[in-house]
C-alpha cells in the first residue's frame, strides 16, 4: 500500500527531471514551466543550445529532408505517420512510436526516440527512407530557414483553433511533469494561458502566420487535419506527390488503414512503460484521446469563441487564411 502511494511522486520526478534543463537556462516567467528560446515560449525539453545548434550550422541539413511541421496538437503524429509509410518504413510494432522513422530535432532532452543528439539526427542514413530516400522531422517551431529555405520540403499541418485548444489542454495534464503543476488545471485556466501564449511554441495565430508566408513556395504544402478526417486518401495522395513518390491504390488504401485513428490508438506507446505510468497516473489520459472534428463544443464556451474569432480577424484574416481554416463554421452559427 505504501509502495503504491509512494511510487508516483517518485516516478513524476523522475520524469519531470530527465526531461527539464538546468539552471543556465532561461526560463518563462509564470505557469507552466516553460523554457524561454528565442523569444519564444518552449517546452521545458527544448533549449537554447539545441535552437542554436539546428540554426548555426552544427545540424547538416540534406535536400533529402522533409520536416512535419505544427502547432502542437495539429495532426503531427498522424502526419509523421503517413510521411513514414510513404517513405517506405513498416508498420509500427506496438511499443514503437512514428519518432522512430521521424525524429524531433528540436529536443534536447530525456530519451530516444523522444530526443537524440544533433550527431544521431544527423546521421543521415539512419533516417533514410528506403522507398522515398527522404529524412523525415518533426518541428513545432515557428517559420525558420533551416527549415524551409530552397531544397528542403515542408509539410505544414493545421487545425481550427478551438479544437486545437481543447486537445491542448488534455495534452498539457497527460504530460503534467513536463509542466509542473497543470495535473489538475481546468480548462478554463488553461484557455488564459492560451491567450496570454504562454503554452508550448507560443500564440497560436502567430505560429499560423509565420508559416503562412512561406505557403506559397513550391516545398511547401499546408495540409488541413479536418481535410485528413474527411477524406484520408486524398491527403495521402497530395503528401505522397510532394514526395514525388507514386502510389498505387492499394497501398493508399493500407495507409489509410495503418495511419487511422483506431490503429493508432492500439499501438502508440503500447510499450511496458507507457502502460505502467498511465497506470500509477504519472500519465494522465490517452495521447490519442477523440480525434474527431468540434471536441470544442464540450469545453469552449462564448467568449472564448468570439476571442478566437477576434484573434483570427486581426492576426490572419487580413493574411488571406480562410475562415474555416481556424474558426469552424459552426462555431459562428453556420452549418457545417
Ligand atoms: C552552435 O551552438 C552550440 C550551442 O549553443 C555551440 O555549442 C556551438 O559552439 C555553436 N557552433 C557554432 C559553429 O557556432
Amino acid at each position: 500500500m505504501i509502495v503504491a502511494i509512494a511510487v508516483p511522486p517518485a516516478l513524476v520526478s523522475l520524469l519531470a527531471w530527465s526531461t527539464h534543463p538546468g539552471p543556465e537556462q532561461e526560463r518563462w516567467p509564470g505557469r507552466p514551466q516553460l523554457n524561454k528560446v528565442s523569444g519564444v515560449p518552449a517546452t521545458p525539453f527544448i533549449t537554447s543550445d539545441r535552437i542554436d545548434q539546428l540554426q548555426n550550422g552544427t545540424f547538416k541539413p540534406s535536400s533529402k529532408d522533409i520536416w512535419v511541421a505544427t502547432y502542437p496538437k495539429t495532426g503531427t503524429t498522424w502526419t509523421q505517420t503517413i510521411v513514414n509509410h510513404i517513405n517506405g518504413f513498416p508498420p509500427l510494432e506496438r511499443g514503437q512510436y512514428p519518432f522512430t522513422y521521424c525524429p524531433w530535432p528540436e529536443v534536447s532532452l530525456g530519451l530516444p526516440p523522444l530526443r537524440y543528439s544533433i550527431e544521431e539526427i544527423n546521421d543521415f542514413k539512419r533516417w533514410e527512407g528506403p522507398v522515398g530516400g527522404w529524412r523525415c522531422l518533426k518541428s513545432h517551431w515557428h517559420y525558420a530557414d533551416h527549415m524551409a529555405d530552397a531544397g528542403k520540403r515542408v509539410i505544414y499541418v493545421m487545425r481550427n483553433v478551438l479544437d486545437v485548444a481543447t486537445s491542448f489542454y488534455h495534452h498539457s495534464r497527460r504530460f503534467h511533469f513536463v509542466y509542473l503543476d497543470m495535473a489538475d488545471v481546468s480548462f478554463d485556466a488553461f484557455f488564459e494561458m492560451l491567450k496570454a501564449g504562454n503554452v508550448d511554441n507560443g500564440d497560436y495565430f502567430d505560429h499560423v502566420a509565420s508559416w503562412w508566408a512561406v505557403k506559397d513556395r513550391p516545398n511547401v504544402l499546408f495540409v488541413r487535419y479536418e481535410d485528413l478526417l474527411a477524406d484520408p486518401a486524398a491527403v495521402i495522395r497530395r503528401i505522397a506527390a510532394h514526395m514525388g513518390v507514386e502510389l498505387t491504390d492499394a497501398f493508399v488504401a493500407q495507409i489509410v488503414e495503418l495511419s487511422s485513428f483506431r490503429r493508432m490508438k492500439q499501438f502508440y506507446g503500447g510499450d511496458v512503460g507507457e502502460i505502467v505510468l498511465t497506470a500509477v497516473g504519472a500519465l494522465r489520459g490517452p495521447f490519442f484521446r477523440r480525434g474527431e472534428l468540434g471536441t470544442y463544443r464540450e469545453s469552449v464556451n462564448a467568449e472564448q469563441r468570439a476571442w478566437a474569432i477576434e484573434q483570427y480577424l486581426r492576426k490572419l484574416a487580413p493574411l488571406g487564411v480562410p475562415r474555416d481554416w481556424v474558426i469552424p463554421a459552426a462555431a459562428v452559427g453556420e452549418p457545417g
